[in-house]
């Protein structure tokens, strides 16, 4: 990978991460009524931090097949609004109790929990308000198979059943093919369905989207085993967010099964195996080629 590649990614993801915080702002002005708070909480989990890989997945991706910027901003920030909910609701004491996320203090700790709760669920509605509306795209169709993927990556064959399955994880057995699926419902399917959502707004049809899902099924595994590493031997400063957290919490992930240098080689196979399926791209796809190398030599 050349310098070059990683300074592109550098300043797209500083101009991405600008252009979302700049539609979180517009689209969560405070209104001067009894629903101020709610705004507030939304604001505080959606603006600022974050790497913002998920939209700069969207965005990578759309690039490819020249998509409407415009269109593709939106689908980012709706991917980017499912991702803020998710971790506002993993952050709350009934899930991982976590009191820092993104160097802040999480949405509960700063607005308390109620208020927590209900801002995950309006970002979670907004994410579908975002891709169904008709600014998302002028073709309906193409709205519709870009909420129905983002519905299926969220839900129970997807996050919401990998987060559960992770729950289970924390007094469960479970073996390598349970735990890769763990990941692959908590992690990868929101990671997926980013590179889908570039490949639904490019028209790119099914059989032509073979590649591209290789590349996000192994970038989703690999990131998600990053995480686990991080978890252990990451800064707490740099991350944002308190680590050591699951072993603490007994929790079986790839570390715990293949230890700390095999699972960063696993993560390493990974990479290589996501760059390898965009083989028929060329300097176009140096930026999936970049995010894919990045999600293991990250440090937060
Ligand atoms: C954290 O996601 C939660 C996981 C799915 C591992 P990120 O590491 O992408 O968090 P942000 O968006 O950069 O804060
Ligand atoms: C959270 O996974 C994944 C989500 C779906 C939000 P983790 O619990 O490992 O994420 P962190 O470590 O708190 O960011
Ligand atoms: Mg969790
Ligand atoms: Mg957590
Ligand atoms: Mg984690």
């Amino acid at each position: 990978m050349s310098v070059s590649i990683n300074f592109e990614l550098q300043q797209e993801m500083a101009r991405v991460s600008s252009a979302i915080d700049k539609q979180f702002d517009l689209i969560l002005a405070v209104p001067d009524d009894a629903r101020a708070q709610l705004f507030q909480t939304m604001r505080h989990a959606a603006i600022g931090g974050g790497k913002r890989l998920r939209p700069l997945l969207v965005m990578a991706t759309s690039r490819l097949f020249n998509v409407d910027d415009s269109c593709a901003l939106r689908a980012a920030t709706a991917v980017e609004a499912l991702h803020v909910y998710s971790l506002i609701h993993d952050d709350l004491p009934c899930m991982d109790d976590d009191d820092m996320r993104r160097g802040k203090p999480t949405a509960h700790k700063a607005f308390g929990e109620a208020q927590a709760v209900l801002a995950g669920d309006a970002l979670h509605a907004l994410a579908f308000e975002l891709l169904s509306d008709e600014d998302a795209h002028r073709d309906p169709f193409v709205r519709a198979e870009m909420v129905v993927c983002l519905a299926k990556a969220a839900g129970y064959s997807g996050m919401a059943g990998g987060q559960m399955m992770d729950l289970v994880a924390e007094t469960a057995t479970f073996d390598l093919a349970t735990v890769t699926r763990l990941q692959q419902l908590k992690t990868g399917a929101l990671i997926s369905a980013c590179v889908e959502i570039g490949a639904i707004l490019g028209r790119v049809p099914v059989e032509g989207r073979k590649g591209l899902r290789g590349y996000a099924h192994d970038l989703g595994l690999a990131f998600q085993i990053a995480d686990d590493i991080l978890d252990v031997e990451g800064d707490e400063e740099l991350a944002g967010k308190a680590l050591h957290k699951d072993e603490a919490a007994g929790k079986q992930t790839f570390l715990t099964l293949m230890g700390l240098e095999r699972a960063r080689e696993q993560a390493q196979m990974l990479v290589d195996q996501a760059v390898s399926h965009l083989k028929s791209y060329g300097s176009e796809a140096d930026l999936l080629r970049a995010i894919a190398k990045f999600a293991v030599q990250r440090n937060r």
